[in-house]
């Protein structure tokens, strides 16, 4: 029986990550994010009702579970407060004593989203189709240890680094982008009030983590963005700005990841991406438009159009390579209920020649053409299925397929966005 569970999406992000991650926590002591920020749109539908999370952990819902932010995420601290006062809205009690915020994080301030803006605005760069939530620019001054973070904003020091780091933003906005400048005065208030209101939520998360560890407490870790995405191994340069794999778990929330930890992927049947990048399976015609219609697949952060193609299993095997993932968990199957036939990559084409894995190289991938194997599709209204042995026969070759061609197993399959739209065929942990 595993201690802990990371939940990572093997995409490139809105595999239903959110709606796992709430499925999971009932089994949960803690649920923690240990990476990436507001970028994030994690969906929840409880009795009907939808809930989008960008910071707190989507194990919130659950009244029983503690929900810590760990030292790896970038915090946008109006975002934070904001969600929090609709979460106490929406009927949630006790949150201050439920949610912690490490002290550690580093703070997305309004400079950051302004040059992450003028930055995608300027011509000639490249346009990642990033957010404009200021994730990037946050993670660079971290890694330039120029960064505020959350202990800073609590504290007097905070004047002063506040005052030259944005004496060199409005430099950069003015001369560089040609954007306004932000005003310190007002800055400085804003900010001094928002340390106040967050005060109640900060503290030591890396070491609450460890004293819940070992008390041998139930830990689920909830990634954002997908395998894809991350700064490394994901498709460069078009990617967000933190490692989003399984190993940035335990460096993120600050506290030794339990031996007995399960990685489960969540992979969508399909495929989606949001922005910029290339996207081998991409459909720009009639049938992309369904999957987007169907699968109501529309950013929940930022309402963008999702590009939707079909499932690539070439890169979901390479993004299980990377992260060690053997579980998945495939959701939005109902989406594709209704389809004759069902494409899924298992080869790409390059310059004439047969490749069986993914390129490292952004640019071979742009330039790649998929090579798809057909298979049958299912007709059932899959909501109606609660067990495994009642899936209809295409749609167990499909899941054996993915496992055949992955060597992973699919332990449930999501048929809808609700909480009770699930089938379990056999749960990892
Ligand atoms: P995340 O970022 O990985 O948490 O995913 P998002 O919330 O951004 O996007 C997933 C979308 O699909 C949300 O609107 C969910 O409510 C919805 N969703 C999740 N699972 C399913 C499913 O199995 N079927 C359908 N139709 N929708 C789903
Ligand atoms: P969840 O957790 C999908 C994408 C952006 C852009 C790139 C860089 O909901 O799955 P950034 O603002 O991070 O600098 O943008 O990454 N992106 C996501 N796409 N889901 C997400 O999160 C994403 N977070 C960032 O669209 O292409
Ligand atoms: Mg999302």
């Amino acid at each position: 029986m595993p201690q802990a569970v990371v939940v990572i999406g093997v995409q490139w992000g809105d595999e239903g990550k959110g709606k796992i991650v709430d499925q999971y926590s009932e089994w949960a002591d803690v649920v923690g994010r240990f990476q990436g920020g507001n970028n994030a749109g994690h969906t929840l539908v409880v009795n009907g009702k939808q809930t989008i999370l960008h910071l707190i952990p989507s194990g919130v819902l659950h009244p029983h579970t503690k929900c810590f932010i760990g030292s790896g995420v970038v915090v946008d601290p109006v975002v934070f407060l904001h969600e929090i006062e609709t979460l106490k809205a929406a009927g949630h009690k006790d949150l201050e004593s439920r949610i912690y915020l490490s002290d550690r994080c580093h703070v997305i301030l309004d400079y950051h989203k302004a040059l992450d803006a003028a930055r995608e605005g300027a011509k000639g760069g490249t346009t990642i189709g990033t957010t404009k939530r200021g994730i990037g620019p946050a993670y660079e001054d971290r890694a330039a240890r120029r960064g505020i973070r959350v202990t800073d904003l609590l504290r007097d020091g905070f004047v002063e680094k506040f005052r030259s780091n944005l004496a060199e933003k409005n430099v950069l906005l003015e001369k560089l982008y040609g954007a306004p400048v932000i005003s310190e005065k007002e800055q400085l208030d804003k900010y001094r009030e928002v340390g106040i209101r967050l005060a109640p939520y900060v503290r030591d998360v890396s070491n609450l983590l460890y004293e819940e560890i070992q008390a041998g407490k139930k830990i689920l870790y909830e990634g954002a963005q997908g395998v894809l995405l991350d700064i490394d191994y994901g498709t460069y340069p078009f990617v967000t700005s933190s490692h989003t794999l399984p190993s940035q778990c335990a460096l993120g929330l600050g506290a030794r990841k339990p031996k007995e930890t399960v990685f489960v992927g969540v992979m969508k049947a399909y495929t989606t991406r949001v922005g910029s990048g290339p996207f081998p399976t991409e459909l720009r015609d009639a049938m992309g438009e369904q999957l987007r219609e169907s699968g109501a697949e529309f950013g929940a952060t930022t309402g963008r159009p999702r590009r939707c193609g079909w499932l690539d299993l070439v890169a979901v095997r390479y993004a299980l390579r990377v992260s060690g993932i053997q579980h998945l968990t495939m959701t939005k199957a109902d989406v594709l209920s209704g389809l004759k036939e069902l494409k899924v990559c298992t080869a790409y084409k390059l310059d004439g020649r047969i490749l069986d894995t993914f390129p490292n190289d952004a640019g071979d991938l742009e330039r790649v053409e998929p090579v798809y194997e057909t298979l049958e599709g299912w007709a059932t209204d899959l909501k109606e299925i609660k067990k495994a042995a009642d899936i209809p026969t295409p749609l167990k070759k499909y899941i054996a397929f993915i496992q055949n061609f992955t060597g992973a197993e699919v332990g449930s399959v999501s048929t809808g966005p609700g909480r009770e739209n699930v089938i379990e065929i056999s749960r990892p942990f």
